[in-house]
């Protein structure tokens, strides 16, 4: 299957085709996401978490990001594939947003980038971003970049206030060039009015059903991060369990010496050269 870009996105909008988004961090991940027809996977700094062990994604670094995007692009060549920045890789400067995203698309082989917030500042990385020819993401809502001045890891936009600052940052990143917006753990309500009002895919996690598509965390959707799961996950799969139980039969096995068995585990010598061998042995 061809890879989509965003015109068949912006097809898939105008026929109420809902588009299809999940995270990989790594090359097997992304090769089983393309073999399931998934439309879009996001190379998430969540990678932070869910791969590297972190409790935050603060710590994730370009260099991090760089490379597990390279490993999902071999993964997944027909996937559209987007590279999230991580913090402080474009907070600094329009300079520096620009000549970090274009690490994703030169070195990593991504097709666009995503960025968290919906301010002036996020308003004027866009620009610059999209103005040196890089497709740009949005992101806003719940933003865990910005965990510390939106209150922790917690819905947004549950108060009419709260709400219409959404919806406003949603027609600032829209009118600052964004090609795309994820909105993150917001209420449905809220979700459904900034779709109606976009004239660009809308894309959702934890934003209810009204959205151009959907997006989730690949780890949780199919049971394999448990340190903690957001209400809007739904487990598909209990692949953690599945992969506890072979590893714990495997440690079981070798102990009891019922793994390997010699006639169907190993490899073969002819009885005329196990003969030789044994006799060079005793030389
Ligand atoms: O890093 C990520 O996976 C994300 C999602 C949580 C939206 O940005």
């Amino acid at each position: 299957m061809a890879k989509k870009t965003i015109n068949d996105f912006a097809q898939m909008v105008e026929n109420g085709e809902k588009i299809v988004y999940l995270t990989a961090y790594d090359y097997l991940t992304a090769k089983m996401e393309e073999k399931a027809g998934v439309d879009m996977i996001l190379v998430g700094d969540s990678l932070g978490m869910v791969s590297l062990g972190y409790d935050t994604t603060f710590p994730v670094t370009m260099d991090d990001m760089i490379r597990h995007c390279s490993a999902v692009r071999r993964g997944a060549p027909n996937t559209f594939i987007v590279g999230d920045m991580p913090y402080m890789s474009y907070q600094i400067s329009n300079e520096q947003a620009i000549a970090n995203a274009g690490r994703f698309i030169k070195e990593a082989g991504a097709d666009c980038i995503k960025l968290e917030g919906g301010g002036p500042m996020i308003a004027e990385r866009i620009k610059s971003i999209q103005q040196a020819g890089i497709l740009v993401m949005g992101h806003i809502g719940l933003t865990p970049q910005l965990m510390g001045q939106i209150g922790g890891y917690r819905a947004q936009g549950r108060s009419s206030a709260a709400a219409m600052k959404i919806v406003n940052e949603a027609k600032a990143v829209e009118a600052a060039g964004a090609f795309s917006i994820l909105v993150e753990g917001i209420p449905t309500a809220v979700g459904k009015a900034i779709t109606e009002r976009a004239g660009i895919p809308i894309l959702g996690i934890g934003a209810g059903s009204y959205t151009h598509g959907q997006l989730l965390i690949y780890a949780d959707m199919v049971g394999m991060y448990d340190n903690f799961t957001p209400k809007f996950v739904k487990k598909y799969a209990n692949v953690g369990e599945v992969l506890v139980n072979a590893f714990k039969e495997y440690t079981a096995e070798v102990r009891q010496g019922q793994f390997p068995i010699d006639d169907e585990h190993t490899y073969k010598m002819s009885d005329a050269e196990v003969k030789e061998f044994l006799a060079a042995l005793d030389k």
